[in-house]
């Protein structure tokens, strides 16, 4: 039993990060863009709307400042890390080298929740927007092509979530340089979009809309047909939780140390800056919002697409079109950024022994893990396209979140048991950042839906099972300790 205690030591961490066949191509701003291109997606564009309705009123903007500094606790964790161990596995390795095997075994099992999982979620939430741009232009797919079989009650694909992945994996496979490219260019247009939300929207604000800023706390009918406490400041909290979703993805930089020029330096900066520039976004994002339409008002189809329906209503319903092409493009490189840090946390345990070989399998030319690209995209086409998957979008959430709080006590833990190790970047006041940051993260973990909640841990002790049925035998580790 106490060989789920093992620790892989740093020195194996280094010789691995020598060894990696990967194309080191990634300088200083295409990992920040890869951290962008994760972050902004879909959570921007929807969130906000549940959020100021039912949770904090126009004080949204102050549940993104909450949200963006229980992030920035854990991205300077993982800066911390990145700057120290950059090697694929991120938080999965983080825990390989602190904690012990079995615990970085359900890291790495969790962070499946996070990647694969974000994309199925991802994908589906795609589709919606790409059926939603093709009916501003007046195509109308057939429902049994667009949905599910359970959502269709019949036979039926979600076509377009389908294709869409395929697309992704292909240019995955290809090559890091070129879903880097395709990357930066789709970052350029999400950024482009929500700067045109906040300078246009800018001026359709009617600042009546802002008072209270903080409405006093009431009972209002919340989303399940239930009364619940709303506003007030623990609204901003419960608006925090409601909005984190849009945060994920900053983390996925930490899966990139393969293929970074200068991972110890860049990985760090790229981490935080991602972060910090999308924060910023955000927090404007959310006051021209709230300071558009009355966060009452807030309902129906505004609930489901908040942003356009604000500028509908200030008299620009043009500005529809390029929120939802906005949308639709940046969702491509959400699903980009998770499918590839999916491969790259396999990777990383494929290296270590606890997965197969195939999973480190790099493709001559392209010099991507290619057998583990086209694996992840095609059980992520496949759920998409067949099952009710979007509605577990918290289960991303759930994964996310357990990832940042270990990475949060694994840097710690670190700093007291190896002060030695160089660290091109250090967390300031660490016992401190890293206490907010697990403390932060399990709060946020407890305000999930509980369906979700239930869901994940089940599959963490499916995690569990697995590891004793196969990792633990095949670990390294295991071998190095017989081959003694
Ligand atoms: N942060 C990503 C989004 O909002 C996952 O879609």
């Amino acid at each position: 039993m106490s060989q789920i205690w093992r620790k892989k030591p740093i020195s194996a961490f280094e010789a691995d990060m020598k060894k990696s066949e990967l194309k080191r191509v990634l300088g200083k701003w295409s990992l920040t863009a890869i951290g962008i291109g994760a972050i902004i997606g879909g959570g921007i564009f929807v969130l906000t709307g549940t959020a100021a309705h039912y949770h904090a009123g126009p004080a949204l903007a102050l549940s993104f400042v909450v949200a963006g500094i229980a992030c920035i606790f854990a991205a300077l964790c993982y800066a911390e890390f990145a700057s120290m161990l950059p090697v694929e596995g991120s938080a999965y390795a983080y825990a390989y080298g602190t904690v012990g095997e079995l615990f970085a075994w359900i890291i790495g099992w969790g962070l499946i929740l996070e990647y694969a999982m974000g994309a199925m979620t991802v994908a589906v939430s795609w589709s919606g927007y790409f059926n939603k741009l093709l009916k501003l232009f007046g195509v109308t797919l057939p429902a049994n092509l667009t949905n599910d079989p359970f959502t269709a009650g019949g036979l039926a694909i979600n076509l377009p979530a389908f294709i869409i992945v395929w697309l992704v994996t292909i240019i995955l496979v290809r090559g890091i340089k070129e879903a880097a490219s395709a990357n930066n260019i789709i970052v350029v247009l999400k950024v482009s979009a929500v700067l045109f939300v906040i300078i246009v929207g800018a001026f359709s604000i009617v600042p009546a809309n802002w008072v209270p800023f903080i409405p006093e706390q009431t009972m209002i009918m919340g989303e399940s047909g239930k009364m619940q406490p709303a506003y007030g400041v623990m609204g901003i909290f419960g608006g925090a939780a409601a909005i984190f979703f849009a945060y994920i993805g900053f983390d996925a930089v930490s899966t990139q140390a393969g293929e970074a020029i200068n991972p110890k330096k860049d990985m760090p900066f790229a981490i935080i800056a991602s972060l910090l520039i999308c924060t910023v976004l955000y927090i404007a994002v959310a006051l021209v919002l709230t300071g558009m339409m009355n966060y009452k008002e807030i309902t129906g189809d505004a609930l489901k697409a908040p942003v356009a329906v604000a500028f509908e209503k200030a008299g620009k319903p043009w500005a529809m079109y390029i929120i939802t092409a906005a949308a639709t493009a940046g969702l491509i490189s959400v699903m980009l950024v998770m499918m590839l840090g999916q491969t790259r946390v396999f990777l990383g345990m494929s290296k270590d022994g606890l997965l197969p070989k195939f999973f480190r399998d790099i493709h001559p030319t392209f010099k991507t893990p290619y057998k583990s690209t086209i694996l992840v995209g095609f059980v992520v086409s496949v759920v998409a396209a067949f099952t009710p998957i979007g509605l577990l979008g918290d289960m991303t959430s759930f994964g996310t979140l357990f990832a940042f709080a270990m990475v949060c006590g694994a840097v710690w833990l670190l700093r007291i048991r190896e002060p030695q190790l160089q660290r091109d970047f250090k967390v300031p006041m660490l016992p401190l950042i890293a206490s907010a940051g697990i403390l932060t993260n399990i709060f946020l973990i407890i305000n999930l839906n509980s369906l979700a909640q239930l869901l994940a841990m089940a599959w963490l002790v499916l995690g569990v099972i697995v590891y004793f049925a196969y990792g633990k035998q095949h670990s390294n580790l295991e071998k190095e300790q017989h081959s003694k």
